[in-house]
């Protein structure tokens, strides 16, 4: 997700914004930039019209340094601070992006899905293009619009009207000066309403300090803001009345979307990051996955014989849920690694070996030296990366980005979410060209475009986890026992509650269990078992008895109808049905918040736990 501040008013354009961008910052810092539409010197036809803009790579205060001595005086103005989705953090990447003419300026928030082929057809008709982003289309769209309507908001709906996928936009031209053009489909857009001033923002945050009353656009809608007006029309032009609200809540509450903690609101985004995972990479019908990330290494992803998968803490729990997936269903063996380890031992590579990184943050210093020695090796490697233009992403031969939006909280829960369904698109990716059916392929599909719904209803009983984590947190000890694809889920949620609560869990493969861990079950050594209705369901029933016969508790993760493990568990938290093979990404929901609520039950902070960094970028 992107930031965006408009201004237009009686005062100067320029401080406003570059204070809105620094309370942006939260939604990405990869670049930001600021188009200032100027009150005087050269009129809308000179060179570069009225609007000035500067642009820095880096956070608003490399931005801030870029504008000292420019003339960027103006009383209207646009600005961005970018998470890069399409085109890596670059100067020329970054907003806001204009039209050949320089005449209209756009900042966007959002994925442009057609991106590519509204930028073949206008190349045909001689626009020039600056940037590698999707967003540049909507600037030149808006060029040819304007001669043919030479009013900015009908020029801009008609500029929508082309659009497909999802967009938070601000647009200003130097022929009409004190306009900014703002719509809204997808991605937030609030209007601020001050006294002979009003602003334009992705959220309320940058505005407070100014006024507290706004209003929210709706997808689909756009508006017409000028220093003491605001209009607000549908794409097909009807009007829209719409009352104003009065935000109560301080900034930093603001950026957290209203929630306590980023942890919560990560959380809580879960059904979103799905979407935006997914957006414009299913092809349903024929149960494939469109990943133009990979085209690069396709014919090697074709001859692979072997995968490894090399990662470290959560990205490695995803992982192996990603190896059972490309076994099944893609049939190529696949070995999962610590990253730690993978690249301190001797591993045995050839040209034929993919090795795949998963990381979040795109830094981790063990994943990235684990992938510069697969490349010594002569393997092809491929990265599946949250942060568009990290060392990983840039290193690795090929990627696909997770489009999970900035992951501030250091748990990692909706970026692992997204891992899991990438990992499943590379697996329709491969199976499909192997022994993967169309049946299948298309029950996958499906499946992976149901979870959005099934999330947002786990989300929904959020009071009731909170209520078992009230009992479970009197504990100092929990075994999470999973098996199969929740194998992993079984460390993730142990790795949640340990880093966030303190809480020692331990996970566990319930095959395991008899092997030793079940010395440790006692009245005050409770288990969570997660035993979906899956092909192992039956034995994690059987580990549920064993425990249940030496006196532990049992939290038990369960499919929705389930009638039989109520008998059983002590508590039980039922999950909507999915696939087996995306069971891991329903199960390990509740363990989130599970984690989460255990931690304010221990009067912590989750957003700021103990000993450790967002991004381990040291060994
Ligand atoms: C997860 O909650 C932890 N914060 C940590 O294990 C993290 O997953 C690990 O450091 C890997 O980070 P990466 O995904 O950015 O590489």
């Amino acid at each position: 997700m992107c930031g965006i501040i408009g201004y237009v008013g009686k005062r100067e354009a320029l401080p406003i914004i570059l204070d809105g961008l620094h309370r942006l910052e939260y939604r990405g810092y990869d670049s930001a930039g600021v188009a200032i539409v100027g009150t005087k010197g050269a009129g809308p036809n000179a060179e570069g019209g009225r609007v000035k803009t500067s642009r820095a790579v880096g956070k608003v205060a490399m931005l801030a340094s870029s504008c000292a001595g420019k003339t960027l005086d103006g009383t209207a103005g646009i600005g961005h601070t970018r998470w890069a989705t399409h085109g890596k953090p670059a100067e020329k990447n970054t907003h806001p992006h204009a039209d050949c003419t320089k005449q209209f300026y756009i900042v966007h928030n959002g994925i442009i899905e057609n991106h590519e082929e509204l930028r073949e057809e206008l190349k045909k008709q001689k626009h020039v293009f600056k940037s590698e982003t999707d967003s540049e289309v909507i600037a030149h769209l808006l060029e040819d619009a304007y001669k043919e309507t030479p009013v900015l908001e009908q020029a801009v709906q008609s500029t929508l009207r082309k659009l497909r996928g999802t967009y938070g936009l601000a647009v200003v031209s130097s022929y009409e000066p004190e306009k900014i053009v703002t719509a809204r489909m997808g991605a937030p857009i609030v209007l601020g309403l001050g006294e002979g001033e009003n602003f334009v923002a992705s959220d309320a945050s940058p505005l407070l300090s100014h006024t507290r009353t706004v209003l929210y656009l709706e997808d689909g809608e756009m508006a017409v803001v000028t220093p003491t007006t605001h209009t607000i029309v549908t794409l097909d032009n009807k009007a829209v009345e719409r009352g104003t609200e009065t935000i109560e809540w301080d900034a930093d509450r603001m950026q957290k979307g209203g929630f306590p903690h980023f942890t919560l609101k990560e959380i809580m985004e879960g059904p979103e990051v799905i979407e935006n995972t997914l957006r414009g990479r299913l092809i349903t019908e024929d149960g494939l996955a469109k990943l133009g990330g990979l085209q690069s290494i396709s014919e090697k992803l074709r001859e692979a014989k072997h995968i490894i998968i090399v990662a470290c803490g959560t990205a490695f729990h995803a992982a192996r849920v990603g190896e059972y997936m490309l076994e099944e269903y893609a049939g190529i063996p696949v070995e999962v690694e610590f990253a730690s380890e993978f690249r301190y031992r001797k591993p045995v590579l050839d040209e034929h070996t993919i090795v795949i990184a998963v990381s979040q943050s795109g830094e981790t210093a063990d994943t990235l030296e684990a992938i510069r020695e697969a490349k010594r090796k002569g393997a092809t490697t491929l990265g599946i990366v949250n942060v568009v233009g990290s060392t990983i992403a840039r290193e690795t031969d090929a990627g696909i980005f997770n489009h999970a939006g900035p992951e501030i909280s250091v748990l990692s829960t909706k970026a692992y979410i997204s891992q899991l369904v990438v990992l499943a698109l590379l697996t329709l990716t491969l199976g499909r060209e192997r022994e993967l059916s169309l049946t299948m392929g298309k029950k996958i599909a499906e499946a992976l475009q149901e979870l959005p719904k099934k999330i947002a209803t786990i989300l929904k009983q959020e009071k009731e986890i909170k209520k078992l984590a009230k009992k479970y947190a009197k504990y100092e000890h929990m075994l999470y026992l999973g098996r199969k694809y929740n194998f992993a889920t079984a460390y993730e949620g142990a790795l949640k509650v340990k880093e966030a609560s303190y809480i020692h869990a331990e996970g566990c493969g319930a095959g395991e269990m008899k092997h030793g861990f079940i010395a440790m079950i006692d009245k005050e050594f409770p288990t969570v078992a997660i035993a979906p209705e899956d092909s192992v369901y039956d034995k994690m029933l059987s580990n549920i008895q064993e425990i249940k016969a030496r006196s532990g508790r049992v939290l038990a993760i369960a499919t929705e109808g389930d009638t039989r493990i109520g008998k059983l568990a002590d508590d039980v938290f039922y999950i909507p049905k999915t696939i087996e093979m995306l069971s891991p990404i329903l199960a390990v929901v509740p363990l989130q918040l599970f984690a989460y609520y255990l931690t304010l039950e221990r009067k912590l902070d989750p957003d700021r736990p103990r000993n450790l960094a967002k991004s381990v970028t040291v060994e």
